[in-house]
């Protein structure tokens, strides 16, 4: 493993968190926001602004100023993503940050409700592809943009899936979304080496995203998984993978663009 990816968060750091509101997003935050360093910066981005204000409480530190913007991530342009990010740095040079780093956390599981071979509504296709995938492409431009004259201080983490890289009966929007995901922060790695890039894997998680799983799927394989993982009390909870994708960070457990999973080193 190379370790020139460690990523030192105890400087001054912009952090951006997207799908902050609750589940992985939340545990990310707080786990990070614990760790920055004096005059940090945090922008958390969801659409339940009551819920946004819950993490930005549970993130309050001396260090660390944080800031939400209640947005649906499915629906904003270019420019308004532009200006969402370039509004949380009012007042900031953004060379004083030692590291930026984005949480591309945002995610949904897509119809689950429909057969794999069944599958022929290209709008409801197309709407999941804009959260999951296209607008993941057009935050991290952005983002890019602004840190353009400092990009090797930058750190990008796609929260992926075991999905992106193994076929799940019954989860073909979800697993066809993050795979496409995965492949692109992978292809941005191989072109800009001096970025940090790693995507991460959280394991089975208990979060809203579960129970959307045991009430919404129709493929009985599928619900067979997710009821025993819950039956055995098999599934992790949000902050021990938060703290799990936070040390991999760290200790730069990570090659640029690698698929690391929760249950790599257990
Ligand atoms: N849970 C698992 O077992 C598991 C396993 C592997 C990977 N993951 C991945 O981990 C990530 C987080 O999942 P989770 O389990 O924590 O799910 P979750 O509890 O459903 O959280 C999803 C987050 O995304 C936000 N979001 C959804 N639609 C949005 C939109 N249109 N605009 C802005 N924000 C939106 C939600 O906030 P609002 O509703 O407030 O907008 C919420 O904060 C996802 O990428 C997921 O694929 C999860």
């Amino acid at each position: 493993m190379a370790t020139s990816s460690q990523v030192d968060l105890t400087g001054t750091t912009y952090c951006v968190v997207s799908g902050a509101s609750q589940g992985i997003g939340r545990a990310i935050a707080v786990e990070v926001a614990k760790l920055l360093g004096p005059k940090s910066l945090m922008l958390l981005l969801a659409r339940n602004k009551i819920e946004l204000a819950k993490t930005a409480e549970l993130c309050a530190s001396p260090n660390v100023e944080v800031r939400y913007e209640s947005v649906d991530l499915s629906k904003s342009s270019n420019s308004e993503m532009y200006g969402l990010l370039r509004k949380s740095l009012e007042g900031r040079d953004v060379k004083g940050f030692v590291t930026s780093l984005i949480f591309h956390n945002v995610g949904s599981l897509g119809n689950l409700a429909v057969e794999t071979w069944k599958m022929d509504d290209v709008d409801e296709l197309r709407d999941y592809y804009d959260l999951n995938v296209f607008k993941v492409i057009s935050l991290n431009t952005q983002f890019l943009k602004i840190f353009e004259e400092i990009d090797d201080r930058v750190v990008i983490v796609n929260i992926t899936s075991l999905c992106a890289i193994k076929p799940m009966g019954g989860m073909a929007y979800y697993c066809s979304g993050k795979a496409a995901r995965e492949m692109y922060f992978k292809v941005l790695a191989a072109e800009k080496a001096h970025i940090k890039v790693l995507n991460y894997s959280p394991g089975p998680v208990e979060t809203a995203m579960i129970d959307f799983v045991l009430t919404e799927a129709v493929n009985d394989n599928l619900k067979d998984v997710f009821t025993s993982f819950k039956r055995q009390g098999t599934l992790l909870k949000p902050e021990m993978t938060a703290q799990k994708c936070v040390k991999v960070l760290q200790a730069g457990l990570f090659t640029p663009g690698e698929h690391v999973d929760y249950f790599d080193d257990e």
